[in-house]
């Protein structure tokens, strides 16, 4: 074995195939410094998948499930004090603080990069150093872009392998000098000589999560899990290509995008942003409710859309994602019944329970827990102790990694490079009063307004406090690689490089009544809403002029074989004018905060709004 203090040029081990000069020498830098015990390049196929979750099966990290119940299927149990994104650990690190924004934690890069260097230092110790290497939309699409992800841990090697287009074509498109984003990635855990590891390693202490616009780089240490770990996701598809939108003129976003096909046979795609948990997965792969036979939706992303303006005049969106990392508790055959059919084979499963026959299972799966399970934290369970304990089976934010093509709603189109044209972008939060079920904004301008305004309750996603309302605008507070006030700007610029640009709604699956419970059933009668928004685009909707934008009378919803009265529909979209009033504080504390960088047009707006809810 290498000494672990011997000092330059380790054996990298670069595959013949591997021919991009600031690629190799990056990685002999990175090999270097953090001292792995071996260096593995990933050629992304089942053979090495297999292997790598055999090896994982044999050192506790992985359990093999029952494979007549989940072929090829695994469960991970995360360190409990690793199991969500961590916001209060991501940062931002731009020359000038200014351009990193208030939303956004900022470190002087230079400070930064002494502080990885030192924490990154052996940092692999006694480990394989994985080199990922994998493109974020379809090989060699123009609009792709390719990663690469330096990682200690074979977990997300695997993971990396359904959520992106992986393996070692990448190096072909990459060529000699070809441009990739570097993501350097450790679970901040090195091993002592002969040091047994544990099932799952993180750094419970420290956990960093660093981002470089300018020089589009990534550093993450300490995590294994999520968004944390698996850099093509939030670290680079959304926060290093905000920034990269920003500059040549696009739209990365924390979007799923569906198709909607009339029973006439006229397909639109619409792009929809909510907050983490809050609705996107189960959006995307809607099943219309029997009265809307005819009626077919189908599935282009569940997370993100990368979204450019065509030659056409049209917004044109791709996902950049191959997987769906997607929240398991509350999914079920009733709820979400094409996810469950995606969940049949070739999964990972973090953080749910296991039943005693080797499945899974998780909260909201099915009315009735099964008598006895071990729970996320591999400890007994049992209907008994969940009621006298309130313990969780499984963890709130308990995920699968699941490949899309897998997806019997997945799209025929979902791969095409040129990507699918919008018409119309949905925001929604979370919010148990003050915003109604649905409306259209009366203008572009006024559709960001609402975006950039909109509030959500928190959720399980990342660490912190649950169910505190904050603002989130347009679902990117966590996600927008840059200063949101510019962010807003530039939204409000793509309208116009736009002939015509796509109308914009608000919605809310989530008023509740006096006991706290849903009105709204959401889920497939969410067809109901899509179903109007869809018949707006084409001008084929009625709709009344409100303070907030226009909005559907009772009589304009098909509620064919949905028991919802007058009532009920009142209760969801209802405009409190003192719950309003406190919305508009709310906007302008936001506008505050931003205001050295906040567009004039949202500050009229506001104002606009003021008079029309006080009129
Ligand atoms: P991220 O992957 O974190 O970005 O989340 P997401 O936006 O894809 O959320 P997802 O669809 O996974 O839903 C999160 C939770 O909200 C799940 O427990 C769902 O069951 C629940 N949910 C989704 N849609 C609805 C809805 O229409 N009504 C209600 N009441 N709950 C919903
Ligand atoms: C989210 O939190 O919005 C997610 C999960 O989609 S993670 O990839 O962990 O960010
Ligand atoms: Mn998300």
């Amino acid at each position: 074995m290498a000494s672990s203090t011997s000092a330059g040029n380790r054996p990298i081990n670069a595959p013949a195939y591997v021919k991009n000069a600031r690629l190799i020498q990056w990685v002999q830098q990175m090999v270097d410094l953090c001292e792995p015990e071996s260096v593995h390049w990933c050629d992304g196929s089942q053979e090495e998948y297999d292997s790598l979750c055999s090896q994982m099966v044999d050192t506790g990290m992985l359990i093999r499930l029952n494979q007549e119940k989940r072929a090829n299927s695994y469960l991970a149990r995360s360190d409990p004090s690793d199991v969500a994104r961590v916001e209060d650990r991501t940062f931002i690190c731009s020359k000038n603080k200014v351009d990193a924004g208030p939303n956004n934690n900022w470190v002087d890069p230079a400070e930064m990069r002494e502080t990885m260097n030192n924490l990154f230092k052996g940092c692999m110790h006694g480990r394989t150093m994985y080199i990922v290497p994998f493109s974020m939309g379809p090989l060699g699409s123009p609009i792709a872009h390719i990663g690469i992800e330096i990682t200690d841990s074979p977990y997300v090697s695997v993971s990396m392998r359904t959520m992106t287009r992986m393996g070692k074509a990448v190096f072909d498109v990459l060529g000699t000098d070809g441009e990739f984003v570097p993501c350097m990635h450790t679970v901040g855990a090195p091993l002592a000589n002969g040091e047994k590891d544990v099932a799952w390693p993180c750094n419970k202490e420290t956990k960093y999560i660093v981002h470089y616009p300018e020089s589009r780089e990534i550093w993450s240490y300490g995590s294994g899990y999520g968004g944390n770990a698996l850099l093509g996701k939030k670290c680079f598809a959304l926060r290093i290509a905000s920034a990269m939108g920003r500059d040549q003129g696009w739209l990365a976003e924390h979007m799923l995008i569906l198709g909607v096909e009339s029973p006439k046979g006229e397909k639109a795609y619409v792009a929809a942003a909510f907050p983490s948990a809050c609705g996107k997965t189960n959006f995307a792969m809607l099943i219309p409710p029997k009265s809307h036979e005819g009626w077919k939706i189908t599935t282009i992303g569940d997370d993100i859309a990368w979204i450019k303006p065509g030659a056409d005049g049209k917004f044109y969106a791709i996902n950049p994602e191959a997987g769906f990392f997607g929240v398991a508790p509350g999914t079920s055959e009733k709820t979400n019944f094409n996810a469950m059919a995606t969940l049949k084979e070739n999964i990972i499963f973090t953080n749910v329970a296991l039943t005693d026959d080797g499945d899974v299972w998780w909260e909201g799966m099915s009315k009735e827990a099964p008598a006895h399970l071990v729970d996320w934290q591999g400890k007994d369970w049992t209907p008994e102790i969940a009621k006298e304990t309130g313990r969780k089976a499984a963890h709130p934010n308990a995920r699968f990694t699941a490949p899309a093509a897998q997806c019997p709603s997945i799209d025929s189109a979902w791969e095409d490079p040129a990507g699918v044209p919008i018409s119309a972008f949905i925001f929604g939060g979370r919010r148990a009063a003050a915003v109604p079920l649905v409306v259209e904004a009366f203008n572009w301008n006024y559709g960001v307004y609402m975006a950039a305004t909109m509030g959500s309750e928190t959720t399980a996603a990342a660490m912190g406090k649950q169910g505190e309302t904050r603002r989130d605008p347009f679902a990117m507070l966590p996600f927008c690689g840059y200063h949101m006030g510019d962010y807003f700007n530039h939204w409000l610029q793509m309208g116009h490089v736009i002939d015509n640009p796509p109308k914009i709604f608000c919605v809310n699956w989530f008023r509740t009544n006096e006991k706290g419970e849903f009105v709204w059933p959401g889920f497939g009668d969410n067809m109901r809403v899509l179903e109007w928004i869809v018949n707006r685009c084409k001008g084929q909707a009625p709709a009344k002029q409100t303070a907030l934008g226009w909005m559907p009378s009772y009589e304009d919803i098909d509620w064919t074989g949905l028991d919802f009265s007058k009532e009920q529909f009142q209760q969801v979209t209802s405009i409190d004018a003192e719950m309003w009033k406190k919305e508009l504080e709310d906007h302008g504390e936001l506008f505050q905060k931003l205001q050295e960088r906040l567009p004039k047009a949202l500050v009229l707006k506001r104002e606009l709004m003021q008079l029309s809810l006080w009129r």
